[in-house]
């Protein structure tokens, strides 16, 4: 074969690849679109959901994820102090779910200091629970927009467990977000403890104890039919770009525009 007409097959492959990738991409989003349609409109082929809730204490669970946080971190805690009490008040479908899964949100996922695990497994817990918005019940995707903006703006952690593991006094901050990073940088700038010492470790038990317990409220009180919707925060409508409420956070005084609406 010339070389020219090997560049003009691996040309002619690549776009051939590229062409097919685009294609499996667009009808993949397709199905999934028509999948989560089906599986809200009528329950699904296989999905069951949303999944059926009995009240929870808020004490005694946020004391659960505290103790959890120890075997599987921030979200893998919050996730299993409610499914684990859930599995013995229902049983299925709770027994099966695969809640230790969930370790890899530890460290705002693997690590990398994205969203905390505890808001996360919380939005998780919350959106099995209660189901997705495009089903009507738009109380899940609400619940997890509180969850948001109840960890940004408190002064955490809220929740002292009954036998801490730690005896100093653990200060609380506020992130004002929702990132692992942020919070946990914050927390360790004001109380002078480093990622790996002790104090820091229960600080972020304690907080996935405290998003807990505030989870187990807003979901008790949805329960009871007294859900009131905490935020009514919406990046996207209010700035035009996916995001949180303080831009001067991160950008400082210069906050650039999203581009509009083409006319
Ligand atoms: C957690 C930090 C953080 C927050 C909070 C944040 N941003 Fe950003 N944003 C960034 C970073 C980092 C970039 C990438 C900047 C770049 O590439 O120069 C960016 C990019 C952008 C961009 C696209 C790039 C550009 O320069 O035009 C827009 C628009 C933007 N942000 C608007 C906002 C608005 C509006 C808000 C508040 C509603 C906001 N941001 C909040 C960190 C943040």
């Amino acid at each position: 074969m010339s070389n020219e007409n090997i560049q003009k097959t691996s040309v002619s492959r690549r776009q051939m690849l590229i062409g097919t990738g685009a294609l499996a991409t667009g009808v993949m989003l397709g199905q999934l679109g028509g999948l989560v349609k089906s599986a809200a409109a009528k329950g699904g082929s296989t999905e069951k959901w949303p999944w059926p809730y009995k009240k929870l204490d808020p004490r005694k669970t946020a004391e659960i994820a505290y103790n959890e946080w120890y075997r599987v971190f921030c979200g893998g805690a919050v996730i299993n102090s409610v499914v684990q009490q859930l599995r013995e008040k229902i049983g299925e479908p709770y027994t099966s779910f695969p809640a230790d899964a969930f370790v890899f949100l530890e460290g705002g996922q693997v690590g990398w200091g994205t969203i905390c695990g505890s808001p996360a497994g919380a939005n998780i817990i919350a959106n099995l629970i209660i189901g997705p918005r495009i089903a009507g019940a738009h109380e899940g995707h609400q619940i997890a927009a509180d969850i948001m903006q109840f960890y940004s703006e408190t002064a955490l952690p809220t929740f002292k467990p009954a036998s801490p593991r730690v005896s100093t006094k653990i200060i609380t901050t506020t992130s004002d977000s929702p990132l692992c990073h942020i919070s946990v940088g914050r927390w360790m700038k004001a109380a002078g403890y480093p990622l790996k010492s002790p104090e820091r470790k229960d600080r972020c038990a304690r907080v996935a104890a405290s998003t807990a317990y505030r989870l187990v409220e807003l979901l008790n009180a949805w329960h009871d039919g007294k859900y009131e919707a905490q935020s009514d925060f919406s990046c996207g409508r209010e700035y035009g770009i996916t995001g949180q409420y303080n831009c001067e956070d991160c950008h400082g005084d210069n906050v650039p525009e999203p581009p509009q609406k083409k006319a």
